[in-house]
């Protein structure tokens, strides 16, 4: 076959993608004027793809699956050895729908409201600080109400260690060098304390309550009937407490959005639902996190005139998709009444995957991710008055993950009075 494909010429595209980071291969689409290119990346050929009809390819599970396509030093650090994310066919599924039971939205109304009490509980702290960076803070509570709502006990002296191991976790992912290992100590850290948790459960030395995230992980029977691998149910448990105390990246960048488009805040204050929804929902479209994911050719197909060899790993765009022009007016706007008209796909806004997470590898903890970013912005706009002082607070898309440089220091702190 004659291809069309434009192929990247560069011996090995590595640097650009440490130099380019989130806009890598957005620049490249954009430059080409083609929804996929060929290139070579870690010494293997790849083919890198962004939009929404991309998107819908790459959730088709008879062409793609997840065999071997997560990097082991992205399991080593963010996923875990052979966790959920790397599981194809019917065991993927039947380990999906755990998850998927931990997340309905009773479960996503009690985590909103463990955080908006925990919010309110740091206020007089922060009155007698001189100055809070709201990244840290973010972390230390989303740490306490994830293990509180999954019934994992934590000591009040453990929080910040335990937070601090859940962020280096996360901010591994794109990482070579230091940040790297020292996602790897904190994983080895966090996987000895969830396993004796586990251990301590099944030897009956702890009560978990039934319906509990913690119950649910310690005795779950995959496909055969057996219950999970002690290894296996600590990764997994780990696969939900981590990603809650993710949520405080996207609550950080909500603050940089309230402070950078004043505007917004007197429609917030109104106590407005929908349009609190509609500045969460374009503040992870607008701002970058998950930048693109792998999957592995599962056959030879042939799509868009490019031929997808058996074996290639395939990478798909997320942060692109986001800011595709075709799919969204002025995409490097921030603007949430965008969402008023939305009428969405399952393949057009995918900061956290796409198409159906009860099916494929979508993420599970949209609604959760969702709903604890709008308690907490409606606790930073509503509950608080605040000043932003002078700071750091450009975000480089080079690096991943990447965050405001300062983390968002809020001083001269008040609870709000109610008027
Ligand atoms: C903090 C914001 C979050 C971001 C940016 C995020 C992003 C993602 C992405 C990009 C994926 C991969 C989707 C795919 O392969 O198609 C994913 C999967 C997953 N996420 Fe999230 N997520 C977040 C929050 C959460 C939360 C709050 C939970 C649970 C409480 C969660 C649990 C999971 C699990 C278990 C998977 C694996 C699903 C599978 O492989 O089938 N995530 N997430």
């Amino acid at each position: 076959m004659n291809e069309q494909v434009p192929h990247d010429k560069s011996l090995d595209n590595s640097l650009a993608l440490m130099r380019e980071g989130y806009l890598f291969i957005k620049n490249r689409v954009d430059r080409n004027q083609s929804d996929l290119f060929k290139a070579r990346l870690l010494l293997q050929n790849v083919i890198c793809m962004s939009g929404e009809e991309a998107a819908t390819l790459f959730y088709d599970t008879e062409r793609f699956q997840k065999k071997d396509a997560i990097p082991k030093r992205v399991q080593k650090t963010l996923f875990g050895m052979d966790g959920i994310q790397t599981m194809d066919g019917e065991a993927h599924i039947h380990r999906k729908l755990l998850f998927v039971s931990l997340m309905t939205p009773p479960h996503q109304k009690r985590l909103a409201e463990l955080a908006m009490e925990q919010w309110q509980a740091v206020i007089s702290k922060w009155e007698r600080a001189e100055q809070v960076v709201l990244f840290e803070e973010a972390n230390d509570i989303l740490c306490r109400i994830a293990c509180h709502w999954a019934g994992v006990p934590l000591q009040e002296s453990e929080v910040k260690e335990r937070a601090d191991d859940f962020s280096a976790m996360v901010d591994a992912f794109g990482a070579v060098g230091p940040r790297h290992w020292k996602g790897r100590i904190a994983r080895t850290r966090a996987e000895v304390w969830i396993r004796a948790v586990i251990e301590d459960v099944r030897a009956g030395k702890l009560k978990a309550e039934e319906g509990s995230a913690l119950y649910a992980m310690a005795f779950h029977n995959d496909l055969n009937g057996n219950l999970l691998d002690i290894q296996m149910a600590t990764v997994e448990l780990i696969n939900v407490l981590r990603p809650i105390v993710a949520i405080a990246t996207f609550i950080t960048f909500s603050a940089l959005a309230l402070h950078e488009h004043p505007e917004c805040k007197e429609k917030l204050q109104s106590g407005d639902s929908n349009y609190l929804e509609m500045f969460a929902q374009e503040v992870r479209r607008y701002y970058p996190f998950a930048p693109f994911l792998g999957a592995r050719v599962r056959k030879d197909f042939i799509w868009n005139q490019c031929e997808f060899k058996k074996g290639t790993l395939v990478l798909l765009d997320l942060y692109g998709t986001n800011h595709d022009s075709r799919l969204w007016e002025n995409p490097n706007e921030f603007r949430p009444e965008r969402f008023k008209e939305w009428k969405g796909s399952l393949f057009d806004f995918i900061p956290q995957g796409g198409g159906d997470p009860a099916k494929g590898h979508r993420c599970p903890g949209e609604g959760i991710t969702v709903e604890v970013m709008k308690a907490s912005l409606n606790f930073l706009v509503n509950k608080i008055e605040f000043e932003v002082p002078e700071q750091g607070l450009s975000y480089s898309l080079a690096k991943m993950p990447t965050l405001p440089e300062s983390g968002f220091v809020m001083s001269t702190i008040r609870k709000k009075i109610l008027r």
